[in-house]
């Protein structure tokens, strides 16, 4: 295989795309970058601070105070902890369209989600990596879901993390992140004009990665 690219996977939550970028990225031996991951901590870090995450000035405070970093084998740390489990707590679900809808929120995530793909080789998923974080990537994916499937696999998740929840209220939950983050000024959840889409409602996450793996090899080759 040649060079390596960069690789920009968005859409709205629940969709498959982390599951999918993490196995393409050990695939590829790429670095994968998970974007919501960031937006995670940073919510994390607003909330640890008791900061009002209505008071847009006090929070951009709280998260340019923050050490967010992700470290190899997917760990997230806020300050030096690792904060990997504790970031897909309902509670951070509750407030975090709120947190990234601020515009110097994602400036400083968009600085460092962009210093960490310079180097290329990187799988990087989220809502806005192939509009704004990496607009030059060499491939774009739009994965899409029906609402059903997404919280299926979402409850799925939470019922392994022994969370109980009902499908109605993951529903809801996920129906209110996609309205706020496709709806909100600043970068929202939306498919590049070059990005290609791919449904995932009725594919298995072996054919999703296959089909990304092939058109990776169509631009490599
Ligand atoms: O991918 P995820 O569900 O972990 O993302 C959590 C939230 O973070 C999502 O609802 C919106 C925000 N997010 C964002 O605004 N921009 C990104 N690039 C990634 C996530």
């Amino acid at each position: 295989m040649g060079k390596k690219i960069t690789i920009a996977i968005d859409g709205p939550a629940a969709s498959g795309k982390s599951t999918t970028a993490k196995i393409l990225a050990d695939k590829l031996n790429y670095i994968y970058i998970d974007t919501g991951a960031m937006y995670r901590a940073a919510t994390l870090a607003v909330l640890d601070q008791q900061i009002d995450v209505n008071d847009e000035k006090l929070v951009i405070e709280g998260v340019e105070n923050s050490e967010i970093e992700l470290k190899t084998g997917n760990r997230t740390f806020l300050n030096g902890r690792d904060v990997s489990h504790e970031i897909r707590a309902p509670r951070i679900n509750e407030v975090i369209s709120i947190i990234s809808s601020y515009p110097q929120v994602r400036k400083r995530m968009v600085q460092l989600q962009q210093a960490m793909a310079k180097q290329g080789g990187v799988v990087m998923d989220g809502r806005d990596i192939g509009t704004v974080v990496l607009p030059n990537a060499d491939l774009k994916v739009f994965m899409v879901a029906s609402l059903n499937q997404r919280a299926e696999r979402r409850l799925k998740e939470l019922d392994q993390r022994g969370e109980k929840i009902s499908l109605d209220a993951v529903k809801a939950e996920i129906a209110n992140r996609d309205k706020l983050d496709s709806s909100r000024a600043a970068s929202p959840l939306k498919k590049a004009s070059d990005a290609r889409e791919l449904d995932t409602s009725n594919l298995s996450i072996e054919d999703q990665v296959r089909i990304i793996e092939g058109w990776t090899a169509e631009i490599i080759n």
